[in-house]
């Protein structure tokens, strides 16, 4: 929790970057988390009409994400470019199963993609990054000039070549960016997501990555959230296990996934407990995840606490 005041905040932090830019232009690396939306807003509103933002949908977002995050955006007097990158990250996974390989792959993918993009823009002179206080606290030197080591943006300042950093979230919490976000317009709905991690579904489809488990675990993921929307939760989602179950259809055997509900109460993601969701509230999504989606067998909840597990199992 910061105990500033927000609004001299926003106002000290649009006059730097002002003096910081002048008529330079930005480039942003938009992941569509509510930090680097923040930022985007935030830098529109600091220098309208000198910001880029390359938006690189690596196939792993939830149902609908990529064009929620180019909506929120449009009209807005920002150059925002979307590199639909799903094919080229999927074939990189091809075989692929080791979930430290999967993130390790990702990002390097990542980082090649959105080189190659700023590549096109010609010199741009200033990168903009949506880090946040805690996130320089965890880079573990306390220095505000400190670039993290972001998952999916590390890295990209160095090889880039820039001459300026911007980060202007990083005397904030999470709080902060929040309500620096409804001051800057910023949809509710957009600014209440609950957190999802850089290499987003490829992190919840366990074992090897295709498209189609892909489509189960979106389509599946959006009835978990749907559900469970409203109910106080901290992080909630759907896992494509890797375990496929016996399950019986009309008269017929069949032979398919096991989906896995995860939801977790938690204050820092440090330490968090799996939610104390109602017999009735999960039989619900158990009914509407196997009817709604044939190829699922089976759906089971996990009631293990972190530690020892993790919130996202891979
Ligand atoms: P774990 O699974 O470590 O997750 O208990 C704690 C919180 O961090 C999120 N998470 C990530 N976020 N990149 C991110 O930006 C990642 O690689 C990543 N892995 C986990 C997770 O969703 C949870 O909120």
């Amino acid at each position: 929790m910061n105990n500033i005041n927000l609004d001299e905040y926003l106002q000290q932090q649009i006059t730097e970057i002002r003096e910081k830019v002048g008529g330079e232009k930005i480039l942003l690396a938009l992941s569509g988390g509510v930090d680097s939306s923040v930022c985007a807003a935030l830098l529109t509103r600091a220098v309208p009409g000198q910001l880029v933002c390359i938006f690189v949908d690596h196939g792993f977002m939830r149902q609908n994400e990529g064009d929620e995050i180019e909506a929120a955006f449009a009209n807005q007097n920002l150059q925002l470019i979307r590199i639909n990158a799903a094919s080229r990250f999927l074939a990189k996974l091809a075989g692929v199963t080791e979930p430290e390989k999967k993130r390790k792959i990702i990002g390097e993918e990542f980082i090649r993609v959105f080189e190659e993009e700023a590549k096109k823009l010609g010199e741009i002179k200033f990168f903009a990054q949506g880090t946040i206080y805690p996130d320089i606290i965890e880079s573990g030197d306390g220095k505000h000039a400190t670039i993290k080591s972001h998952h999916n943006v590390g890295g990209l300042p160095e090889k880039l070549n820039f001459k300026g950093i911007i980060e202007p979230l990083a005397g904030l919490y999470k709080d902060g960016v929040r309500e620096i976000g409804k001051k800057l317009g910023l949809a509710e709905a957009f600014i209440a997501r609950q957190p999802f991690p850089g290499p987003g579904l490829a992190i919840r489809v366990l074992g090897e990555i295709t498209e189609e488990k892909l489509d189960v675990l979106r389509a599946s993921d959006a009835i978990v959230r749907a559900e469970l929307d409203g109910k106080g939760l901290n992080q909630y989602f759907a896992v494509m296990t890797n375990t496929y179950s016996v399950g019986v259809k009309g008269d017929q055997r069949t032979f398919d996934p096991v989906i896995a509900i995860r939801a977790v109460k938690t204050n820092d993601f440090m330490v968090a407990e799996s939610a104390n969701l109602s017999h009735e509230t999960l039989t619900r999504i158990a009914a509407r995840i196997t009817n709604e989606i044939p190829s699922v067998s089976r759906v089971v909840y996990d009631i293990t606490s972190k530690p020892p597990a993790t919130v996202e199992w891979e």
